[in-house]
Protein backbone atom coordinates (compact mmCIF):
# COMPACT_ATOMS: atom_id res chain seq x y z
CA UNK A 1 0.00 0.00 0.00
CA UNK A 2 1.40 3.27 -0.38
CA UNK A 3 1.32 5.49 1.97
CA UNK A 4 2.39 9.79 2.43
CA UNK A 5 3.66 9.85 6.02
CA UNK A 6 3.18 13.52 6.71
CA UNK A 7 5.24 15.80 9.96
CA UNK A 8 6.86 18.23 10.57
CA UNK A 9 9.74 16.89 12.26
CA UNK A 10 12.46 13.55 11.27
CA UNK A 11 15.55 12.36 12.92
CA UNK A 12 18.06 12.46 11.69
CA UNK A 13 17.34 15.25 9.58
CA UNK A 14 15.49 17.55 11.87
CA UNK A 15 14.62 17.08 15.77
CA UNK A 16 12.75 19.16 18.46
CA UNK A 17 11.75 15.92 20.53
CA UNK A 18 9.63 12.39 20.27
CA UNK A 19 7.53 13.28 17.40
CA UNK A 20 10.87 13.51 14.79
CA UNK A 21 12.03 10.25 16.48
CA UNK A 22 8.43 8.42 15.68
CA UNK A 23 9.00 10.20 11.72
CA UNK A 24 12.41 8.43 11.87
CA UNK A 25 11.87 4.93 12.69
CA UNK A 26 7.52 4.46 12.29
CA UNK A 27 8.80 5.07 8.62
CA UNK A 28 11.24 2.53 8.57
CA UNK A 29 9.43 -0.20 9.74
CA UNK A 30 6.45 -0.19 7.92
CA UNK A 31 8.79 -0.18 4.79
CA UNK A 32 10.33 -3.39 6.25
CA UNK A 33 6.94 -4.56 6.35
CA UNK A 34 6.70 -4.29 3.01
CA UNK A 35 4.60 -0.83 2.69
CA UNK A 36 5.37 2.02 -0.13
CA UNK A 37 5.78 4.91 2.51
CA UNK A 38 7.02 8.29 1.52
CA UNK A 39 7.71 11.08 4.47
CA UNK A 40 6.67 14.44 3.53
CA UNK A 41 8.44 16.99 5.56
CA UNK A 42 9.19 21.00 5.52
CA UNK A 43 12.74 21.51 3.67
CA UNK A 44 14.18 23.62 6.02
CA UNK A 45 17.77 24.53 6.08
CA UNK A 46 19.33 21.76 8.25
CA UNK A 47 16.95 19.21 6.99
CA UNK A 48 17.19 19.57 3.76
CA UNK A 49 21.58 19.67 4.12
CA UNK A 50 20.99 16.34 5.79
CA UNK A 51 18.82 14.37 3.62
CA UNK A 52 20.55 11.72 0.99
CA UNK A 53 20.59 11.93 -2.28
CA UNK A 54 18.83 14.41 -3.44
CA UNK A 55 17.22 15.21 -6.62
CA UNK A 56 16.35 17.79 -9.34
CA UNK A 57 13.09 19.71 -7.26
CA UNK A 58 9.97 19.54 -8.89
CA UNK A 59 7.82 22.60 -8.81
CA UNK A 60 4.34 22.99 -7.65
CA UNK A 61 3.64 26.39 -8.68
CA UNK A 62 2.48 28.79 -5.71
CA UNK A 63 -0.16 27.65 -3.94
CA UNK A 64 -0.67 29.85 -1.28
CA UNK A 65 1.36 32.83 -2.46
CA UNK A 66 4.04 32.70 -0.78
CA UNK A 67 6.08 32.49 -3.83
CA UNK A 68 7.29 28.90 -5.48
CA UNK A 69 7.20 26.10 -3.78
CA UNK A 70 9.16 22.93 -4.59
CA UNK A 71 9.30 19.17 -3.86
CA UNK A 72 12.69 17.90 -3.63
CA UNK A 73 13.05 14.00 -3.68
CA UNK A 74 15.30 12.36 -1.27
CA UNK A 75 16.25 9.79 1.00
CA UNK A 76 16.62 9.25 4.82
CA UNK A 77 20.02 9.24 5.43
CA UNK A 78 19.96 5.79 7.61
CA UNK A 79 17.09 3.85 6.82
CA UNK A 80 17.00 5.19 2.82
CA UNK A 81 13.19 5.92 3.20
CA UNK A 82 12.05 8.48 0.45
CA UNK A 83 10.98 11.43 1.22
CA UNK A 84 9.91 14.79 -0.36
CA UNK A 85 11.09 18.40 1.14
CA UNK A 86 8.50 20.88 0.68
CA UNK A 87 10.85 23.76 -0.34
CA UNK A 88 9.44 26.97 -0.01
CA UNK A 89 11.02 30.96 1.58
CA UNK A 90 8.81 30.20 4.69
CA UNK A 91 10.96 27.64 5.79
CA UNK A 92 14.15 28.64 5.19
CA UNK A 93 15.00 30.45 7.62
CA UNK A 94 17.73 30.25 10.66
CA UNK A 95 15.94 29.01 14.01
CA UNK A 96 13.57 26.47 15.18
CA UNK A 97 10.60 24.16 13.19
CA UNK A 98 8.14 25.99 15.35
CA UNK A 99 10.00 29.00 16.64
CA UNK A 100 12.51 32.00 16.42
CA UNK A 101 15.97 31.63 18.16
CA UNK A 102 14.25 33.63 21.16
CA UNK A 103 11.41 30.46 21.21
CA UNK A 104 8.28 32.96 20.07
CA UNK A 105 6.09 31.19 18.01
CA UNK A 106 6.82 32.33 14.12
CA UNK A 107 3.81 34.37 13.42
CA UNK A 108 3.25 32.98 10.14
CA UNK A 109 3.12 29.26 11.42
CA UNK A 110 -0.37 29.63 10.09
CA UNK A 111 0.48 29.87 6.13
CA UNK A 112 3.56 27.75 7.24
CA UNK A 113 1.85 24.91 8.12
CA UNK A 114 -1.64 25.70 6.13
CA UNK A 115 0.98 25.30 3.01
CA UNK A 116 2.61 22.22 3.77
CA UNK A 117 -0.65 20.72 4.03
CA UNK A 118 -1.76 22.00 1.00
CA UNK A 119 0.96 20.61 -0.84
CA UNK A 120 0.20 17.03 0.50
CA UNK A 121 -3.27 17.17 -0.77
CA UNK A 122 -1.22 18.15 -4.31
CA UNK A 123 0.69 15.03 -3.79
CA UNK A 124 -2.76 13.06 -3.29
CA UNK A 125 -4.71 14.45 -6.65
CA UNK A 126 -1.08 15.28 -8.76
CA UNK A 127 -0.36 11.29 -8.39
CA UNK A 128 0.35 11.59 -12.33
CA UNK A 129 2.89 13.65 -12.42
CA UNK A 130 4.85 13.09 -9.97
CA UNK A 131 4.14 9.06 -10.73
CA UNK A 132 3.37 8.11 -7.12
CA UNK A 133 0.12 8.51 -5.99
CA UNK A 134 -1.13 7.81 -2.12
CA UNK A 135 -3.66 5.46 -1.08
CA UNK A 136 -3.22 6.79 2.57
CA UNK A 137 -2.47 9.85 3.94
CA UNK A 138 -1.17 9.65 7.77
CA UNK A 139 -1.41 12.95 8.91
CA UNK A 140 0.85 13.68 12.71
CA UNK A 141 -0.05 16.33 14.83
CA UNK A 142 -1.25 20.06 14.35
CA UNK A 143 1.16 20.90 11.57
CA UNK A 144 -0.62 18.17 9.52
CA UNK A 145 -4.21 18.55 11.05
CA UNK A 146 -5.38 20.87 8.02
CA UNK A 147 -4.14 18.22 5.42
CA UNK A 148 -7.52 16.05 5.45
CA UNK A 149 -9.53 19.52 5.50
CA UNK A 150 -8.05 20.27 1.97
CA UNK A 151 -8.52 17.02 0.36
CA UNK A 152 -12.70 17.00 0.71
CA UNK A 153 -12.12 20.54 -1.40
CA UNK A 154 -11.31 17.94 -4.52
CA UNK A 155 -14.85 16.78 -6.13
CA UNK A 156 -13.07 13.41 -7.25
CA UNK A 157 -12.41 10.74 -4.87
CA UNK A 158 -10.52 11.65 -1.53
CA UNK A 159 -7.82 9.81 -0.35
CA UNK A 160 -8.51 9.03 2.93
CA UNK A 161 -6.50 10.06 6.00
CA UNK A 162 -5.67 8.57 9.50
CA UNK A 163 -4.12 11.33 11.95
CA UNK A 164 -1.94 10.67 14.89
CA UNK A 165 -2.41 12.85 17.99
CA UNK A 166 1.24 12.68 19.54
CA UNK A 167 0.26 15.54 21.79
CA UNK A 168 -2.98 17.39 22.24
CA UNK A 169 -1.87 20.12 24.32
CA UNK A 170 -0.46 21.59 20.73
CA UNK A 171 -3.38 22.74 18.32
CA UNK A 172 -2.59 25.26 16.29
CA UNK A 173 -5.12 27.66 16.81
CA UNK A 174 -5.13 30.86 14.69
CA UNK A 175 -7.92 33.63 14.46
CA UNK A 176 -10.99 32.89 12.51
CA UNK A 177 -9.49 35.22 9.35
CA UNK A 178 -6.50 32.95 8.31
CA UNK A 179 -9.13 30.79 6.59
CA UNK A 180 -9.21 33.15 3.57
CA UNK A 181 -5.01 32.88 3.64
CA UNK A 182 -5.18 29.73 3.56
CA UNK A 183 -7.59 29.15 0.49
CA UNK A 184 -10.12 27.55 2.47
CA UNK A 185 -13.60 28.03 2.50
CA UNK A 186 -15.35 30.29 5.23
CA UNK A 187 -17.84 27.76 5.63
CA UNK A 188 -15.66 25.52 6.90
CA UNK A 189 -15.69 27.74 10.34
CA UNK A 190 -18.42 25.93 12.30
CA UNK A 191 -18.95 23.62 15.04
CA UNK A 192 -18.78 20.46 12.96
CA UNK A 193 -15.71 21.92 10.79
CA UNK A 194 -12.86 23.60 12.23
CA UNK A 195 -14.15 26.19 14.38
CA UNK A 196 -12.73 25.49 17.63
CA UNK A 197 -13.70 28.06 21.01
CA UNK A 198 -13.40 30.74 18.52
CA UNK A 199 -10.43 30.17 16.55
CA UNK A 200 -9.57 28.53 13.88
CA UNK A 201 -8.09 24.88 15.04
CA UNK A 202 -5.23 22.75 12.55
CA UNK A 203 -5.85 19.76 15.39
CA UNK A 204 -9.41 19.93 15.12
CA UNK A 205 -9.52 19.51 11.31
CA UNK A 206 -7.18 16.48 11.52
CA UNK A 207 -9.33 15.07 14.64
CA UNK A 208 -12.67 15.75 12.76
CA UNK A 209 -12.08 15.32 8.85
CA UNK A 210 -9.87 11.82 9.38
CA UNK A 211 -11.05 8.76 8.92
CA UNK A 212 -9.10 7.27 12.14
CA UNK A 213 -7.43 8.93 14.83
CA UNK A 214 -4.46 7.03 17.28
CA UNK A 215 -3.08 8.80 19.67
CA UNK A 216 0.59 7.70 20.74
CA UNK A 217 -0.46 4.86 23.75
CA UNK A 218 -3.24 3.26 24.93
CA UNK A 219 -3.50 4.90 28.19
CA UNK A 220 -3.75 8.09 26.68
CA UNK A 221 -5.95 7.66 24.39
CA UNK A 222 -8.62 7.07 27.08
CA UNK A 223 -7.28 10.15 28.83
CA UNK A 224 -8.03 12.69 26.11
CA UNK A 225 -11.57 11.72 26.53
CA UNK A 226 -11.72 13.01 29.83
CA UNK A 227 -12.17 16.79 30.77
CA UNK A 228 -8.75 16.89 32.71
CA UNK A 229 -6.54 15.35 29.72
CA UNK A 230 -8.96 16.41 26.76
CA UNK A 231 -7.34 20.17 26.22
CA UNK A 232 -11.08 21.00 25.10
CA UNK A 233 -11.34 17.72 22.73
CA UNK A 234 -12.66 15.42 25.19
CA UNK A 235 -16.16 15.71 23.62
CA UNK A 236 -15.43 15.58 19.87
CA UNK A 237 -12.98 12.18 20.88
CA UNK A 238 -15.24 10.70 22.76
CA UNK A 239 -17.89 11.52 20.12
CA UNK A 240 -15.11 9.53 17.88
CA UNK A 241 -14.17 6.57 20.32
CA UNK A 242 -15.15 3.97 17.86
CA UNK A 243 -12.09 5.26 15.68
CA UNK A 244 -9.79 6.62 17.98
CA UNK A 245 -6.76 3.92 18.70
CA UNK A 246 -3.85 4.10 20.99
CA UNK A 247 -1.31 2.45 19.24
CA UNK A 248 2.26 2.78 21.46
CA UNK A 249 5.43 4.14 20.35
CA UNK A 250 8.17 2.12 19.66
CA UNK A 251 12.25 1.90 19.49
CA UNK A 252 14.26 2.41 17.20
CA UNK A 253 17.17 0.24 18.60
CA UNK A 254 19.67 0.92 15.69
CA UNK A 255 19.95 4.48 17.13
CA UNK A 256 19.39 3.70 21.12
CA UNK A 257 21.28 0.36 22.09
CA UNK A 258 24.30 0.52 24.93
CA UNK A 259 25.80 -2.27 23.26
CA UNK A 260 26.65 -0.36 19.73
CA UNK A 261 26.19 2.86 20.91
CA UNK A 262 28.94 5.21 19.35
CA UNK A 263 28.16 8.14 21.13
CA UNK A 264 28.81 6.42 24.82
CA UNK A 265 32.26 6.04 26.70
CA UNK A 266 31.93 2.31 27.17
CA UNK A 267 29.79 -0.88 25.09
CA UNK A 268 27.50 -2.43 27.81
CA UNK A 269 24.75 -5.54 27.42
CA UNK A 270 22.12 -7.08 30.21
CA UNK A 271 25.45 -9.89 30.43
CA UNK A 272 28.24 -7.39 30.18
CA UNK A 273 27.41 -4.31 32.79
CA UNK A 274 30.67 -3.64 33.52
CA UNK A 275 30.55 -0.61 30.30
CA UNK A 276 27.52 1.11 32.34
CA UNK A 277 30.28 1.97 35.20
CA UNK A 278 32.61 3.43 32.74
CA UNK A 279 30.05 5.62 31.18
CA UNK A 280 28.79 6.54 34.56
CA UNK A 281 32.19 7.59 35.58
CA UNK A 282 32.95 9.50 32.10
CA UNK A 283 29.35 11.11 33.03
CA UNK A 284 30.46 12.61 36.52
CA UNK A 285 33.55 13.93 34.77
CA UNK A 286 32.12 15.35 31.85
CA UNK A 287 29.26 17.32 34.11
CA UNK A 288 31.80 18.07 37.26
CA UNK A 289 29.81 16.01 39.84
CA UNK A 290 32.24 14.19 42.48
CA UNK A 291 33.58 11.05 41.57
CA UNK A 292 31.46 8.74 43.24
CA UNK A 293 30.44 5.37 41.85
CA UNK A 294 28.45 5.02 45.30
CA UNK A 295 26.20 8.13 44.57
CA UNK A 296 22.60 7.44 42.84
CA UNK A 297 23.18 9.76 39.56
CA UNK A 298 19.24 10.70 38.37
CA UNK A 299 19.04 12.24 34.94
CA UNK A 300 16.38 14.11 33.70
CA UNK A 301 16.91 14.33 29.40
CA UNK A 302 13.77 16.63 28.69
CA UNK A 303 11.97 19.87 26.78
CA UNK A 304 11.58 21.97 29.55
CA UNK A 305 8.04 22.91 29.81
CA UNK A 306 5.05 22.69 32.02
CA UNK A 307 3.59 18.96 31.37
CA UNK A 308 7.42 17.32 32.10
CA UNK A 309 6.45 18.01 35.82
CA UNK A 310 9.31 20.16 36.24
CA UNK A 311 7.45 22.72 38.91
CA UNK A 312 6.96 19.10 41.21
CA UNK A 313 10.85 18.38 40.98
CA UNK A 314 11.65 21.98 41.79
CA UNK A 315 9.82 21.89 45.07
CA UNK A 316 11.20 19.03 45.68
CA UNK A 317 14.84 19.37 45.24
CA UNK A 318 16.06 19.91 48.55
CA UNK A 319 14.92 16.76 50.04
CA UNK A 320 15.59 15.19 47.25
CA UNK A 321 19.18 16.27 47.41
CA UNK A 322 19.49 15.62 50.96
CA UNK A 323 19.20 11.57 50.15
CA UNK A 324 22.54 12.20 48.92
CA UNK A 325 21.99 11.74 44.78
CA UNK A 326 23.47 13.55 41.89
CA UNK A 327 21.42 14.65 40.19
CA UNK A 328 21.93 15.80 36.03
CA UNK A 329 19.46 17.43 33.96
CA UNK A 330 19.72 18.63 30.36
CA UNK A 331 16.90 20.39 28.80
CA UNK A 332 15.76 23.35 26.82
CA UNK A 333 12.45 25.24 26.45
CA UNK A 334 11.02 28.05 28.80
CA UNK A 335 13.09 30.54 30.28
CA UNK A 336 12.03 30.01 33.75
CA UNK A 337 12.54 26.68 33.85
CA UNK A 338 16.06 27.09 32.24
CA UNK A 339 17.06 29.76 34.68
CA UNK A 340 15.68 28.08 37.85
CA UNK A 341 17.26 25.12 37.07
CA UNK A 342 20.91 26.57 35.95
CA UNK A 343 21.34 28.27 39.54
CA UNK A 344 19.99 25.81 41.15
CA UNK A 345 23.09 23.96 39.28
CA UNK A 346 25.01 26.53 40.46
CA UNK A 347 24.33 26.11 44.01
CA UNK A 348 25.17 22.42 44.14
CA UNK A 349 28.37 22.12 42.71
CA UNK A 350 29.98 18.87 42.56
CA UNK A 351 26.07 17.23 43.46
CA UNK A 352 23.52 18.71 40.49
CA UNK A 353 24.53 19.43 36.63
CA UNK A 354 22.22 21.19 34.10
CA UNK A 355 23.00 21.51 31.13
CA UNK A 356 20.52 23.42 28.68
CA UNK A 357 20.56 23.25 24.97
CA UNK A 358 20.03 20.67 22.66
CA UNK A 359 22.79 18.08 22.36
CA UNK A 360 21.96 14.98 20.77
CA UNK A 361 24.98 13.49 22.31
CA UNK A 362 24.83 14.19 25.61
CA UNK A 363 21.32 12.71 25.73
CA UNK A 364 22.75 8.99 24.82
CA UNK A 365 25.87 9.96 27.75
CA UNK A 366 23.20 10.81 30.51
CA UNK A 367 20.97 7.24 29.43
CA UNK A 368 24.22 5.34 29.59
CA UNK A 369 25.98 6.86 32.29
CA UNK A 370 22.88 7.50 35.00
CA UNK A 371 21.24 5.43 37.70
CA UNK A 372 17.44 6.29 36.97
CA UNK A 373 15.74 8.56 35.08
CA UNK A 374 13.20 10.95 35.94
CA UNK A 375 10.03 11.72 34.55
CA UNK A 376 7.58 13.45 36.46
CA UNK A 377 5.04 14.29 33.88
CA UNK A 378 1.95 15.61 34.90
CA UNK A 379 0.87 14.50 31.58
CA UNK A 380 2.92 12.40 28.66
CA UNK A 381 1.02 11.05 25.39
CA UNK A 382 3.95 8.13 24.76
CA UNK A 383 7.32 9.53 26.11
CA UNK A 384 10.40 7.67 24.29
CA UNK A 385 12.83 8.64 27.42
CA UNK A 386 11.88 6.43 29.52
CA UNK A 387 11.80 3.55 26.89
CA UNK A 388 15.09 4.04 25.81
CA UNK A 389 16.21 4.42 29.93
CA UNK A 390 14.95 0.98 30.26
CA UNK A 391 17.13 -0.35 27.11
CA UNK A 392 20.28 1.48 28.88
CA UNK A 393 19.84 -0.05 32.10
CA UNK A 394 18.91 3.30 33.57
CA UNK A 395 15.84 2.40 36.29
CA UNK A 396 12.79 4.73 35.33
CA UNK A 397 11.27 7.25 37.74
CA UNK A 398 7.87 7.97 36.20
CA UNK A 399 4.50 9.31 37.35
CA UNK A 400 1.40 6.73 36.44
CA UNK A 401 0.27 8.81 33.53
CA UNK A 402 -0.63 7.78 29.81
CA UNK A 403 2.75 6.13 27.89
CA UNK A 404 4.70 6.16 31.13
CA UNK A 405 1.60 4.00 32.61
CA UNK A 406 2.03 1.66 29.89
CA UNK A 407 5.51 1.11 29.91
CA UNK A 408 6.93 1.15 33.20
CA UNK A 409 5.65 -1.88 35.86
CA UNK A 410 6.42 -0.96 39.45
CA UNK A 411 9.42 -2.78 40.55
CA UNK A 412 6.86 -3.59 43.97
CA UNK A 413 6.17 -6.18 41.58
CA UNK A 414 8.60 -8.64 42.11
CA UNK A 415 8.89 -10.31 38.85
CA UNK A 416 7.81 -8.26 36.91
CA UNK A 417 8.72 -4.26 37.85
CA UNK A 418 11.17 -2.45 35.93
CA UNK A 419 10.97 1.00 37.30
CA UNK A 420 9.66 3.15 40.24
CA UNK A 421 6.10 4.44 39.32
CA UNK A 422 4.31 6.96 41.61
CA UNK A 423 0.36 8.37 41.42
CA UNK A 424 -0.23 12.09 42.48
CA UNK A 425 1.23 14.85 40.72
CA UNK A 426 2.57 16.29 44.12
CA UNK A 427 6.54 17.13 45.63
CA UNK A 428 5.73 14.69 47.87
CA UNK A 429 4.83 11.62 45.85
CA UNK A 430 7.92 12.84 43.89
CA UNK A 431 9.93 12.62 47.15
CA UNK A 432 8.95 9.30 48.16
CA UNK A 433 9.36 7.83 44.75
CA UNK A 434 12.99 8.80 44.40
CA UNK A 435 13.47 7.45 48.23
CA UNK A 436 12.41 4.12 46.94
CA UNK A 437 14.41 4.90 44.10
CA UNK A 438 17.23 5.12 45.99
CA UNK A 439 16.79 2.16 48.84
CA UNK A 440 16.23 -0.31 45.39
CA UNK A 441 19.80 0.74 44.84
CA UNK A 442 21.61 -0.04 47.63
CA UNK A 443 20.36 -3.55 47.59
CA UNK A 444 22.37 -4.18 44.32
CA UNK A 445 20.96 -7.47 43.84
CA UNK A 446 17.24 -6.42 43.66
CA UNK A 447 18.84 -3.48 41.48
CA UNK A 448 20.20 -5.75 39.03
CA UNK A 449 17.15 -7.51 38.54
CA UNK A 450 15.23 -4.81 37.77
CA UNK A 451 17.76 -3.65 35.71
CA UNK A 452 18.42 -6.18 34.00
CA UNK A 453 14.28 -7.14 33.32
CA UNK A 454 14.07 -3.38 31.80
CA UNK A 455 17.19 -3.92 29.17
CA UNK A 456 15.34 -7.47 27.88
CA UNK A 457 12.16 -5.83 27.31
CA UNK A 458 11.14 -5.41 23.66
CA UNK A 459 9.85 -2.16 22.72
CA UNK A 460 10.82 -2.65 18.86
CA UNK A 461 8.41 -0.47 16.58
CA UNK A 462 7.80 -3.76 14.58
CA UNK A 463 4.67 -5.08 16.59
CA UNK A 464 3.43 -1.18 16.18
CA UNK A 465 3.82 -1.33 12.65
CA UNK A 466 1.41 -3.96 11.76
CA UNK A 467 -1.01 -2.13 14.26
CA UNK A 468 -0.51 1.28 11.80
CA UNK A 469 -1.14 -1.18 8.61
CA UNK A 470 -3.86 -2.87 9.70
CA UNK A 471 -5.52 0.44 9.99
CA UNK A 472 -4.59 1.55 6.82
CA UNK A 473 -6.26 -1.58 5.51
CA UNK A 474 -9.33 -0.58 7.61
CA UNK A 475 -9.38 2.66 6.34
CA UNK A 476 -9.33 2.39 2.34
P1 LIG B 1 8.64 14.78 23.98
O1 LIG B 1 8.42 14.37 22.58
O2 LIG B 1 7.40 15.17 24.69
O3 LIG B 1 9.70 15.81 24.11
P2 LIG B 1 9.71 12.08 24.33
O4 LIG B 1 10.16 11.38 25.57
O5 LIG B 1 8.74 11.37 23.48
O6 LIG B 1 9.15 13.50 24.81
O7 LIG B 1 10.94 12.38 23.38
C1 LIG B 1 11.95 13.28 23.68
C2 LIG B 1 13.07 13.08 22.69
O8 LIG B 1 13.80 14.30 22.61
C3 LIG B 1 14.06 12.02 23.09
O9 LIG B 1 14.72 11.51 21.94
C4 LIG B 1 15.07 12.82 23.95
O10 LIG B 1 16.33 12.20 24.02
C5 LIG B 1 15.11 14.09 23.14
N1 LIG B 1 15.47 15.31 23.90
C6 LIG B 1 14.68 16.06 24.69
N2 LIG B 1 15.35 17.12 25.17
C7 LIG B 1 16.60 17.03 24.66
C8 LIG B 1 17.78 17.84 24.78
N3 LIG B 1 17.79 18.94 25.50
N4 LIG B 1 18.88 17.45 24.11
C9 LIG B 1 18.87 16.31 23.36
N5 LIG B 1 17.81 15.52 23.22
C10 LIG B 1 16.68 15.87 23.85
C1 LIG C 1 4.99 14.05 21.88
C2 LIG C 1 4.72 13.59 23.30
C3 LIG C 1 5.54 12.39 23.72
C4 LIG C 1 5.59 11.35 22.63
C5 LIG C 1 6.08 11.99 21.34
C6 LIG C 1 6.15 11.01 20.19
O1 LIG C 1 6.02 14.95 21.79
O2 LIG C 1 4.89 14.65 24.21
O3 LIG C 1 5.01 11.84 24.91
O4 LIG C 1 6.45 10.29 23.00
O5 LIG C 1 5.18 12.99 20.96
O6 LIG C 1 4.90 10.43 19.90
Amino acid sequence: MRILFVVSEAYPLIKTGGLADVAGALPAALAECGEDIRILLPAYPEALERASERQRPISVGDPLGTGETWLVPARMPDSGVPIWLVKNAVFDRPGGPYVDDHGVAWRDNHLRFGLFCRVAALVTIAGGFLGWRPDVVHCNDWQAGMLPAYLRRWSGPITPSLFTIHNLQYQGNFDPWVLTSLALSPNLYNVAGVEFYGRVSFMKAGIQFSRKVTAVSPTYAREIQTPELGMGFHGLLGARATDLHGILNGVDYRVWDPAADRLIAAPYSPERLAGKAKCKAALQQELGLAQNPAAPLVGMVTRMNGEKGLDLLIDALPRIMDQGVQLAVLGSGDAYYEHVFTAAAASKSGRMAARIGFDEGLAHRLQAGCDMLLMPSRFEPCGLTQLYALKYGTVPVVRHTGGLADTVIDAGDPDRGTGIVFGPADPEALIEAVRRGVTLFENKTEWRKVQRRGMSEDFSWIRSARSYSALYRDIV
